[in-house]
């Protein structure tokens, strides 16, 4: 058995958590392998809507076992919050979680200096999710990192010691902070963190593919956020794609099998960070009304734009993309023309390939096409779809050279079409 992999191609909240619920049946195991809770995935069925953050998204699913893997990074108190609140709606998570002993915990003093290194920063600003990603992520690159497998060796004394250099460093900074109270709820998040199996996750990952056990690798962010291709500095500080899989995990490449790509019918991005095909104007506003593009989390509204292809085929190459899935269709119903980005005008230069850097002179090149002007959200099959709307997925799939294989056309799980049935 492979490992198979669902990233997002834009700049994250594409739809993932919904599609991973929706193809966790399919699978014995889904896991997290980078990022923590600067994530929100939504999920909605029977009438209720969930956000997980740091917990993977087939934890709704019976019988399934949920791992967050050694490229992950974790907020006690978040988790705790984040447990109960599953718990507290009949979700029982004990036994069906566990967490690598290779992750990294988020201290309260990250979060502090998440804060101070944005104040620095003043308009160059990242426009961070403010949860200590970046400094939690910087400690275990400057191998200063604390680890959940850390918990049971002198982990007061570790503690402190990295607290009292995160308080040299905010100090410096001049940064006024409260540390008393985040540490209350930081500590009590550690005994939540302590119920559940901590385990050494490559060897349970190694034994369950010798087993045949089938792994969905759920990831966060999206392609245009990571570390090293992502708009940078405009980005998170974790690989998002493919190849974070096996670091995230600890799966060697030649076991990952498919690769899900996920994005919207549109494109959004939160926080700062170029966005060639941004829409200011009254169309960004229906767009953001009538996708609700308004952070999972945060809440922060979300910026919004047409697709931009250019963008979308660099992602498809780096993660080796092997199907599609194109969320939130719905959104553009009542459309009358759609516009797709085809490629960049840069100093007078029509560019197609992603370049090193995107800023201000890139102009996007649009194709319009026909709206389909209809109401998908009802649509439980491909033959039901209008033919404008079929004609929107074959240019997106011949200008991706990919099929998309998944369309969905409502937040529900049930609002959701595949299109040809072999996963
Ligand atoms: P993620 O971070 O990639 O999991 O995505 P988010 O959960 O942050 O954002 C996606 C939002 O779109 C959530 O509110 C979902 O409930 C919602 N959503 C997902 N798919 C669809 C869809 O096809 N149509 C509509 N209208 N909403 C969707
Ligand atoms: P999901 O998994 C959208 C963005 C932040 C900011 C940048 C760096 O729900 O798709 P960080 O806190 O990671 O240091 O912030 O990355 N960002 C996201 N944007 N969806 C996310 O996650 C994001 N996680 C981080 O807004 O621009
Ligand atoms: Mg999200």
């Amino acid at each position: 058995m492979k490992v198979d992999v669902l990233l997002g191609l834009q700049w994250g909240d594409e739809g993932k958590g919904k599609i991973v619920d929706v193809l966790a049946p399919n699978y014995d195991i889904v896991a997290r392998f980078q990022g923590g809770p600067n994530a929100g995935h939504t999920l909605e069925f029977e009438g209720q809507k969930y956000v997980l953050r740091s917990i993977p998204s087939g934890v709704f699913q019976d019988g399934k076992i949920n791992v967050i893997g050694n490229g992950a990074t974790l907020d006690p108190a978040l988790f705790k919050a984040e447990v109960e609140a599953l718990e507290g709606s009949g979700h029982c998570l004990t036994d069906r979680l566990y967490i690598s002993k290779k992750a990294h915990l988020i201290l309260p003093t990250h979060r502090l200096l998440d804060a101070a290194y944005e104040a620095q920063k003043g308009n160059e600003k990242i426009g961070t999710t403010g949860k200590g990603i970046g400094p939690a992520y910087t400690d275990k690159v400057s191998r200063n990192g604390l680890r959940i497998g850390d918990l049971d060796h002198q982990f007061e004394e570790k503690y402190r010691n990295a607290v009292a250099r995160h308080e040299t460093l905010l100090r410096q900074m001049n940064f006024e902070y409260d540390l008393a109270s985040l540490e209350k709820e930081w500590f009590e998040g550690i005994e939540t963190v302590k119920r559940f199996q901590r385990i050494d996750s490559d060897h349970f990952f190694h034994k369950a593919l010798a087993e045949n056990k089938k792994i969905l690798a759920e990831g966060a962010q999206g392609t245009m956020l990571d570390i090293d291709f992502g708009s940078y500095p405009f980005v998170t500080s974790s690989n998002t794609i493919c190849a974070g899989a096996c670091t995230g995990l600890g799966v060697p490449p030649s076991k990952i099998g498919e690769v899900f790509g996920v994005f919207k019918a549109y494109c959004t991005r939160v926080g700062s960070g170029p966005f060639p095909t941004e829409l200011s104007d009254a169309t960004g506003q229906l767009l953001r009304d009538r996708g609700r593009e308004y952070g999972s989390v945060t809440g922060r509204p979300r910026r919004c734009g047409w697709i931009d292809l250019v963008a979308l085929r660099y992602a498809i190459q780096i993660d080796g993309v092997t199907q599609l899935m194109m969320m939130k269709s719905d959104i553009l119903d009542t459309f009358d023309t759609i516009k797709a980005c085809v490629a960049y005008e840069i100093e007078e230069q029509e560019i197609e390939d992603f370049p090193f850097e995107i800023n201000e002179s890139v102009k996007p090149i649009y194709v319009e096409l026909d709206g389909w002007k209809t109401d998908m959200t009802k649509m439980q099959s491909e033959e039901e779809f209008p033919e404008e709307f079929n004609a929107y997925l074959s240019f997106l799939e011949e200008n991706l050279g990919i099929n998309i294989k998944i369309v969905s056309v409502g937040p529900d799980r049930e609002q959701t079409i595949i299109r040809y049935n072999n996963l």
